[in-house]
């Protein structure tokens, strides 16, 4: 057997031993003694009487055993034509600093803390300040609107907002603080103070409840870490759901560490000192896990990018900051390989540099399409690593477990389930399905540690959305099958949910922006095939009886309220006004028929439709791409 199946099977076999031979890993200011709490099953916790600090597993002791000097975070920032490392004694300085400061705001244990910052080094130092002082942060993309903010603040309740002035993307600067001031007429809650980190590009006009980041952190005494239970909350995350409210992904201290020290080993194959490179923002989990608290927490070095795979100048950044700081492995999403092809097809960029210490890439975030995986093969002559995972999961589910055994790899899939994690398919009624056959992908339970516990202030929203399709399994909303290898493939959604760039995205909250505006009778909003986002939204609308719009307005008009209201991050463009939506019998929208028909497939009229001719009239307008 070998060590992926050994370690595989005895995970499952005997998760205590497991998982507390793994906690081993982390520092505790109360060592478990106990891995699985199921005594609330279907609601299960990790390490129920560890107690720990994240900060100080990220920062201080490495400082402690003598590694000081060593670099922690490389920040590379060709907007701004910034390069800045950070050893880690001078990160633990600024976090506890910057602790300090929001101590001084009253921000303690439990508190919540929303951040609005781009790819800056002071994003990473709020995470960790709050995480030393066992305050709770959210993080919320630069791309979205006031109102998904304003949906943010209400859910979290924050304390404080720490944002910045502005976000500079490669062709606009995005002014924050309107974005700010905007979202707080909208929410309920308001926060008593709001902390902006000025930058000179666009500086934010500071209001009586604002204060800059120097005048915070000017003068207050650092903080020590604040232990937390293993149990308690480190923060919480964002997603779309199929409806327009935002599901709260909560993520506790002690499961969290754990995992993700465990992986960047197992999985990742980096450990003390190898520079690891996540391209990706920290908005998203993969910035959370992988350019925040993994690299960190193991002792290596991170590198936060402020730049896109493109424009930032040219198709060969990526290879610049590789060759630069000596990046061993890069994570990013398919789609910004899909940008890079589309620029330098040949990837005459790559020659360019010296990637002599570059050994692997780990793509993931939307599914790798074939293309891509034999083009980045190809070019940079290095293993190529698709994994599967979710915001839920905080980490991967299935993968390549390159530093425990590297295993072949089968484009199209993202290879074996990681220990920890019971992957099964099943079909409409629960029945497991035999190798090969495509299914419902879900989990059994219990998750592994560093998954997520629940959804914030909402387990019966927990239990509904995941846990209670099929009884003692974690749904994960998406479909795939296993092959007779143990190789898993992950084909796509089964729910509103859409990917856009490795932007996940709900269908059922554009619809509910289309579906307010006073000419639209109904909607429907589709994620569709495209080359370089992998999806696009698609909005069909049909107008109310009487109205008359020029479609050109209409679709003006649409194309705005939904930057708007969800924000440029959604890449909104397309709409046509159809005369009828296809629905079953029973008034259900038609959507993955109507999906699989935009993506060029044959899609069988369904049974239960209510009327075929509305979906045979829908056809050609379907197939047309639009642009
Ligand atoms: N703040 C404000 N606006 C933002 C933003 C941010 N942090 N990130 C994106 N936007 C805006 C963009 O400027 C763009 O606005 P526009 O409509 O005015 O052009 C819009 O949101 C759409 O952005 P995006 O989907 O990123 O498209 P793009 O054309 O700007 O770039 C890629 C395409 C592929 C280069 C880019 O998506 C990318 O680098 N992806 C890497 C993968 C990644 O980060 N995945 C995240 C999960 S792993
Ligand atoms: P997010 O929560 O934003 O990370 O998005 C999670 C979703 O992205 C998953 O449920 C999948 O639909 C999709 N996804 C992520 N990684 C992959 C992958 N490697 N292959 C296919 N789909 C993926």
């Amino acid at each position: 057997m070998g060590a992926y199946d050994e370690t595989y099977r005895r995970s499952l076999a005997d998760p205590e031993g497991f998982w507390l031979e793994a906690a081993g890993a982390i520092s505790w200011t109360r060592p478990p003694t106990r891995a699985l709490d199921d005594s609330a099953a279907p609601l299960y916790r990790w390490f129920p009487d560890g107690e720990l600090n994240t900060s100080y597993n990220a920062l201080d002791r490495h400082v402690e055993a003598g590694n000081g000097d060593r670099t922690a975070l490389i920040y590379d920032s060709p907007v701004t034509g910034t390069t800045r490392s950070y050893t880690y004694r001078a990160l633990r300085d600024q976090v506890a600093l910057f602790a300090g400061a929001l101590k001084e705001l009253g921000v303690g244990k439990g508190d919540r803390v929303i951040v609005y910052l781009p790819m800056v080094p002071e994003a990473v130092i709020t995470m960790l300040a709050c995480a030393r002082l066992g305050a709770i942060h959210s993080v919320v993309f630069g791309g979205f609107a006031p109102k998904e903010l304003a949906a943010r603040i209400d859910d979290a309740t924050p304390k404080v907002i720490v944002a910045a002035s502005c976000g500079i993307e490669p062709t606009r600067v995005v002014e924050y603080k309107p974005i700010i001031d905007a979202a707080l007429e909208l929410a309920t809650h308001q926060p008593e103070r709001t902390v902006l980190l000025q930058r000179e590009i666009a500086p934010g006009k500071l209001g009586e409840r604002d204060l800059d980041w120097e005048t915070a952190i000017s003068g207050v005494t650092p903080v020590e870490p604040e232990p937390v239970a293993a149990t308690d909350p480190l923060y919480i995350l964002y997603t779309s759901g199929t409806t327009g409210k935002p599901k709260g992904v909560v993520r506790d201290n002690g499961g969290h560490a754990v995992a993700l020290a465990w992986t960047m080993g197992a999985v990742y194959g980096i450990g003390p000192g190898a520079v690891w490179w996540t391209a990706s923002d920290v908005g998203w989990v993969v910035g959370h896990s992988y350019i925040v608290y993994a690299p960190l927490l193991v002792g290596a070095t991170t590198v936060l990018y402020e730049g896109k795979p493109v424009g930032t100048p040219d198709a060969g950044a990526f290879w610049r900051v590789i060759s630069q700081h000596g990046v061993k492995a890069l994570f990013t999403a398919p789609t910004a390989f899909r940008a890079i092809k589309k620029v330098d097809p040949d990837g005459g960029e790559i020659a360019k540099y010296d990637l002599g210490r570059f050994q692997t890439l780990f793509l993931a975030g939307e599914r790798l399409d074939p293309e891509t995986y034999h083009w980045a093969h190809d070019k940079l002559g290095v293993p190529v690593v698709d994994h599967w995972w979710q915001t839920e999961t905080g980490w991967p589910i299935v993968a390549n477990p390159r530093g425990l055994e590297p295993l072949p790899v089968k484009p199209g899939s993202a290879t074996v389930p990681l220990p920890g994690w019971d992957v099964q398919i099943l079909d409409a009624g629960g029945v497991q399905q035999a190798a090969g056959e495509e299914g419902a992908i879900a989990i059994r339970l219990p998750l592994p540690p560093g998954a997520l516990p629940t959804l914030w202030g909402d387990d019966a929203r927990y239990i509904d959305n995941y846990l209670s399709r099929y009884d003692g399994y974690y749904l994960t909303g998406d479909s795939g099958y296993i092959d007779a290898d143990g190789y898993v493939f992950v084909m796509g959604r089964t729910d509103d949910v859409i990917n856009v760039a490795g932007h996940r995205l709900s269908t059922g909250s554009m619809e509910a922006v289309l579906a307010a505006h006073p000419a639209v009778a109904e909607c429907a909003v589709i994620g569709v095939h495209d080359a370089l986002k992998g999806q696009l939204p698609r909005g069909l609308v049909v107008l109310k009886a009487g109205v008359t719009i020029d479609p050109e307005t209409l679709r003006d008009e649409l194309v705005a309220a939904v930057r708007r209201d969800i924000g440029p991050v959604a890449a909104f463009r397309e709409v046509s006004v159809v005369e009828a939506l296809p629905k079953t019998r029973s008034g259900k929208i038609l959507r993955k028929t109507m999906r699989g028909i935009a993506d060029g497939r044959d899609e069988p009229v369904p049974s239960t439709i209510e009327d075929a001719t509305v979906l045979e009239a829908l056809r050609p307008i379907l197939r047309h791409s639009g642009d």
